[in-house]
């Protein structure tokens, strides 16, 4: 009962509060969207931010389990008859009947920081891309900045149930790695904290 109302209330305010953001972001996701090739699996895709952002040969296929941000993304999909969304996560994704086996493009932007396990999702993401794929990929990831590290070390804890289960601690862009992705564009940039923008091949 509480989850409910409280994943209303991110949905609501999640647009408003990542507009000062998104300023900069947008940036970020539409040079990593204008790469997206063929089927597509857009792994937490929140209230739809990135549905403008795709070619429109592409067939997108969104996944959210959030049911207030799958209401708000289903809506927004609407506009675009090639983006289809899925109110589940990406651990329902294998095996579903609805959903193809594999994807020639993975996008994930500023999911792995929610994900319950990260190295986990990572390795889906690997079985899920076909050979010839590209992962596209736009995550905050903990300061490099030994100070502003030990902030959000000391803050996580309080920052993760405020903000829907994101922290600050996590460096997705080597969870990646570590799962076999290889970069062939990497980014990372400042905006707030660290961020990592990337396109990977397997
Ligand atoms: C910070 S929001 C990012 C939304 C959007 N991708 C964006 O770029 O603005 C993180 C999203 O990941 C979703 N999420 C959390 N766990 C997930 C999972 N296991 N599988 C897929 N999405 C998940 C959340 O519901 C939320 O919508």
């Amino acid at each position: 009962m509480i989850k409910k109302h409280y994943q209303k209330f991110v949905a609501w305010y999640y647009d408003p509060f990542m507009k000062g953001l998104e300023k900069v972001l947008i940036r970020y996701r539409s040079q990593l969207l204008l790469q997206a090739q063929g089927v597509v699996l857009e792994v937490g895709a929140g209230t739809g931010v990135n549905f403008d952002l795709y070619p429109s040969k592409v067939q997108v296929y969104a996944i959210e389990p959030s049911l207030p941000m799958f209401k708000r993304a289903s809506k927004k999909a609407l506009n675009y008859p090639h983006i289809k969304v899925f109110n589940i996560g990406i651990e329902e994704v294998k095996n579903h009947p609805d959903l193809p086996d594999r994807f020639d493009t993975v996008v994930s932007m500023l999911v792995l920081c929610t994900v319950a396990d990260e190295k986990k999702a990572a390795q889906t993401y690997y079985q899920l891309l076909s050979d010839n794929g590209k992962l596209l990929v736009l995550e905050h990831i903990h300061a490099g900045n030994r100070f502003y590290g030990k902030i959000q070390k000391w803050v996580n804890p309080i920052w993760r149930p405020l903000a829907d289960g994101c922290n600050l601690t996590r460096r997705q862009d080597l969870v990646l790695k570590n799962t076999g992705f290889k970069p062939v564009t990497e980014t990372f940039f400042k905006l707030g904290t660290d961020w990592y923008q990337a396109v990977m091949t397997k």
